[in-house]
């Protein structure tokens, strides 16, 4: 059995990617390939008791490497329970957020760095790479604004408070920004950055393009 692809979606709160992985997702059922769809923090049971203590605003006074060590338990259980067993089945994989989103969070908004993420990453994930990312950086202003008033209306709905990360100021997500442009360059094979406030079609046009190409390369088309 060939092994499966591993798909990440990236980018700030807000970039629009929970749009995007849903349209990929029934673009890639309407092509016969079902994708596990998956995202980070949560997907898992432990992982989403994990979420809520992650992203509920009461957890204030979490420290950065509380939050990071959480993120990547978190990652371990997804990998263990959800991940390897799909790839290793053959299957497409799309996950909302991975490492990435550590490394420009942690790494960059909280100002823990890069390699502490890359050792981490090494030791708990056994290195596990995507196979293809998707960086969705529309403007940051965009991004902010988007993400603040949805969050708002999800407390108001639901009761859930998924607003920790989302009261950070804005030279915290400046940092989060200039991180994930710092790995785009450093990785521009496995990342694809799509920039620039665009349409909802345009940007799943560009998704559509750069998953076709490494199908076709990875054999998976049909
Ligand atoms: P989520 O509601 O999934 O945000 P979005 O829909 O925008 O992806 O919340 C995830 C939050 O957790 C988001 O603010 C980014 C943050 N996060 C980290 O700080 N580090 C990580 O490793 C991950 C996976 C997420």
């Amino acid at each position: 059995m060939p092994r499966g692809l591993f798909i990440t979606l990236e980018g700030l709160d807000g970039s629009g990617k929970t749009t995007q992985i849903k349209r990929l997702a029934t673009w890639l059922q309407n092509h016969s390939l079902d994708p596990v769809v998956t995202r980070q923090p949560g997907g898992t049971p432990t992982g989403d008791r994990i979420r809520a203590l992650l992203l509920d605003s009461r957890s204030a006074a979490l420290a950065p490497m509380t939050e990071m060590a959480l993120m990547f338990a978190d990652r371990a259980q997804s990998i263990a329970e959800i991940i390897e067993p799909a790839l290793a089945a053959g299957k497409i994989v799309l996950c909302d957020r991975f490492t990435d989103s550590t490394e420009a969070y942690q790494g960059g908004g909280r100002e823990l760095g890069s390699q502490v993420v890359l050792d981490l990453h090494r030791l708990i994930c056994g290195n596990l790479q995507p196979d293809l990312t998707l960086l969705l950086l529309p403007s940051l202003q965009a991004s902010l604004q988007r993400a603040r008033s949805r969050n708002h209306r999800h407390t108001e709905q639901t009761g859930q408070d998924e607003n920790r990360f989302e009261q950070e100021q804005d030279a915290f997500y400046q940092r989060v920004w200039q991180k994930y442009r710092d790995i785009a360059a450093r990785e521009p094979d496995r990342i694809v950055l799509i920039e620039g406030n665009l349409g909802i079609d345009e940007v799943h046009e560009q998704i559509v393009e750069a998953v076709s190409e490494r199908l076709i390369t990875a054999g998976h088309t049909r």
